[in-house]
């Protein structure tokens, strides 16, 4: 996330999640990750000058397990999810599909989540968005009853924003966040479609405890008309990016805002690449039909991948990810000069669409990003994004995510 001015005032939320004891079936998988009593606090927040003000108190379903199950001897990849014998319906739980067979792959499948299920697993957040932007979110009665969530006859889960022609405040939207957290993860998110438009802000991206101390991942993140991806690290002081030359780094993104991560000595820019792919955002990633997006998060870094959805790796397709065959990364932040685990830890996982706030709003009148070759104001006609985002809600018809699968693997 960008910020172009120093902030105010913020809230901080304390989100105090509950024990949760997780069935182990079979070959028990060590699932270092498994949240317990996580306090996060979230925040994509430009300074730590802050208050607590309001303490929430999350008290999720004891819906969500973990199980492994045996796939040797099995020909019948389809038969791996329904083996739970949990009752709770789970989307979270399986090993590697029968196809495994097909690559050698280091990981195991932790979590997932597609299809009816898809839900299961998350925490739908329902107080003020931190970054300032338009929105109430609401919660998943709320959205169902309001057409803003909704798992299609695809199988893929939809997010919209409120679409009502005219409001005097704010526009409904979804945020949600994993119950689980990780330590190290592959986490691959597949999607056809997401959020674009004058006002939209959406992300894909994770974050830890005592923000910026556990650090921010943005793995998908832009605003407004772009149309190439930016993903950016936010830390506590010490992390940064040894170079910002694509052949030192081997990327095939563009370094922006510098090198320096910490959160606190950057008015929180942090440190971020542009894909080179002006298909991986947006407007034009929605009319190509979307794409896959990787994050390789382990002991020598961090890694970001992007592909649209024909050249996606055929290991990937199988179920059974081989990192080492996918190429260049858009970005590497390498632990030599940020230690992945010591930067980040405890990382929840979110899915978020605001409009306006502190960086769609305060980039109204910007213009030369990629996708952005006039500014908003002079595309709509307004002088500020939040006029423009109550008076104009047919605006937010393309403003949805659709999602086929999230998936988190994790190194046996
Ligand atoms: C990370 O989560 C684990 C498990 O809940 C907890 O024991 C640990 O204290 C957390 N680490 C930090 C630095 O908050
Ligand atoms: C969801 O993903 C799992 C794991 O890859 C797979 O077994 C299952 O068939 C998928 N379900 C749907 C509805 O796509
Ligand atoms: C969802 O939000 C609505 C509106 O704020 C509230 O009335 C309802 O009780 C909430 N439902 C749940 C299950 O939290
Ligand atoms: C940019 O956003 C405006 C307002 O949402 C929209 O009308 C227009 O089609 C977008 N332009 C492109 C090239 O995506
Ligand atoms: C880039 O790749 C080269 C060759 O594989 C490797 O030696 C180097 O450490 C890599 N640099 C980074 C920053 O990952
Ligand atoms: C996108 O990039 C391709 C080359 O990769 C180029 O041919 C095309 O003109 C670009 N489109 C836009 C809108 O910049
Ligand atoms: C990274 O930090 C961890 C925990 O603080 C430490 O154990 C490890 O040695 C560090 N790794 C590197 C490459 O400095
Ligand atoms: C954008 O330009 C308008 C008109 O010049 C100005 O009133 C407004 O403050 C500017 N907004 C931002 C966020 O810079």
């Amino acid at each position: 996330m960008f910020l172009l001015h120093a902030l105010p005032l913020y809230i901080i939320l304390l989100i105090a999640c509950h024990d949760t004891s997780a069935t182990l079936l079979s070959r028990v998988h060590d699932i270092a990750s498994l949240h317990t009593k996580n306090i996060a606090r979230d925040l994509r927040l430009a300074f730590r000058a802050v208050l607590v003000s309001q303490q929430t108190q999350v008290v999720p379903q004891m819906r969500f397990s973990y199980c492994q199950i045996e796939s040797s001897g099995s020909s019948d990849s389809g038969a791996s999810s329904s083996k739970s014998t949990t009752s709770t319906k789970t989307a979270s739980a399986a090993s590697a599909s029968a196809t495994a067979s097909s690559y050698s792959s280091p990981y195991n499948l932790a979590e997932y989540h597609n299809g009816t299920d898809f839900f299961t697993g998350w925490t739908f957040w329902t107080t003020s968005d931190p970054t300032n932007g338009l929105v109430d979110y609401v919660n998943e009665t709320t959205g169902r009853s309001n057409n803003l969530v909704e798992v299609n006859s695809d199988g893929h889960t939809i997010m919209r924003v409120e679409t009502t022609g005219m409001v005097s405040e704010n526009r409904q939207s979804i945020r949600i966040t994993t119950e689980s957290t990780y330590n190290g993860v592959l986490v691959i998110m597949d999607s056809v479609h997401m959020p674009t438009g004058c006002g939209t802000w959406p992300a894909w991206w994770s974050n830890g405890p005592n923000w910026p101390d556990g650090g921010e991942i943005d793995i998908v993140e832009g605003i407004n008309n772009y149309t190439d991806n930016q993903a950016t690290l936010h830390t506590e002081s010490g992390c940064s990016l040894p170079s910002t030359s694509a052949d030192v780094l081997n990327v095939t993104g563009t370094v922006v805002d510098g090198t320096n991560c910490a959160a606190d000595e950057t008015s929180n820019e942090g440190c971020g690449f542009r894909s080179a792919s002006n298909v991986s955002f947006g407007a034009a990633f929605n009319d190509n039909g979307g794409g896959v997006y990787a994050m390789k998060w382990d002991d020598d870094g961090i890694k970001v991948y992007f592909w649209t959805q024909d050249s996606v790796p055929s290991d990937i397709d199988a179920g059974t990810p081989v990192p080492d065959r996918w190429g260049t990364p858009m970005a590497n932040w390498p632990s030599s000069t940020c230690n992945s685990t010591k930067y980040f830890y405890n990382h929840s996982f979110i899915f978020d669409t605001t409009l306006c706030g502190d960086w769609a709003g305060n980039a109204w009148n910007s213009s030369g990003t990629p996708g952005q070759d006039q500014s908003c104001a002079t595309r709509t006609g307004y002088s500020n994004c939040e006029d423009f985002v109550r008076a104009s809600g047919a605006s937010f018809d393309e403003a949805y995510w659709e999602i086929k699968s999230v998936k988190f693997y994790e190194l046996d």
